[in-house]
């Protein structure tokens, strides 16, 4: 015999029939196996995606979406660039006004290299290679940029400063 929902067009209402039909006992433990399997895979994805989560640990500050690092030491803009490599990270990228406040506020009076930095008569990159859309001003006609409490200036990059390196708190 022809399913009646079949015949008028509703193939949604046929399928909800047939997966969870309450009648047969069978069938009910298929739907609360189904449901189990579901709610596993969930839990999975869930606990893959926290194990991706990269910890602030040891000398790395936890800010809201980002960790960051602050050098006790002093280096030139190409050697505090390798250094956030080595540790997986890059020199300093500031992606908003917030981060930015914590960043100065932290750095107090001493300079900071961040990681900006310009060919003669280019734009701005970020070592990611992206351009920088110019939404903080970085004073001076230097090609890298170091930050401080009184803002973002440039220099030539020979000189010895701190530095500050930046990850992403949780990696996608
Ligand atoms: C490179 O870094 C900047 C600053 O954090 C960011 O805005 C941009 O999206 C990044 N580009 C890529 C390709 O990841
Ligand atoms: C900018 O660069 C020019 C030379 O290219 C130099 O004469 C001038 O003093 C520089 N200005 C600042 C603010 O550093
Ligand atoms: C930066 O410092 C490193 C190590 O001290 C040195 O080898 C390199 O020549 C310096 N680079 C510049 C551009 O000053």
């Amino acid at each position: 015999m022809i399913n009646p929902e079949l015949r008028d067009g509703r193939p949604d209402g046929f399928r909800r029939r047939t997966i969870c039909n309450f009648k047969p006992n069978w069938k009910i433990c298929l739907c609360v196996c189904f449901v189990i399997i579901f709610a596993a895979c969930i839990i999975m994805i869930v606990k893959w995606k926290m194990d991706k989560r990269v910890a602030c640990s040891g000398d790395w500050l936890a800010v809201r979406e980002k960790c960051f690092y602050f050098s006790d030491d002093t280096r030139n803009w190409t050697a505090s660039k390798i250094f956030c490599s080595l540790q997986k990270s890059e020199l300093a990228q500031i992606d908003t006004q917030k981060d930015m406040e914590f960043l100065k506020r932290y750095a107090g009076t001493d300079m900071h290299w961040i990681g900006l930095s310009r060919k003669q008569g280019d734009s701005w990159k970020w070592t990611n290679g992206t351009t920088f859309n110019d939404w903080f001003e970085i004073i001076g006609n230097g090609s890298f940029a170091f930050l401080s409490a009184d803002g973002v200036h440039s220099s030539r990059g020979f000189i010895d400063i701190k530095w500050i390196c930046s990850k992403p708190q949780y990696s996608s």
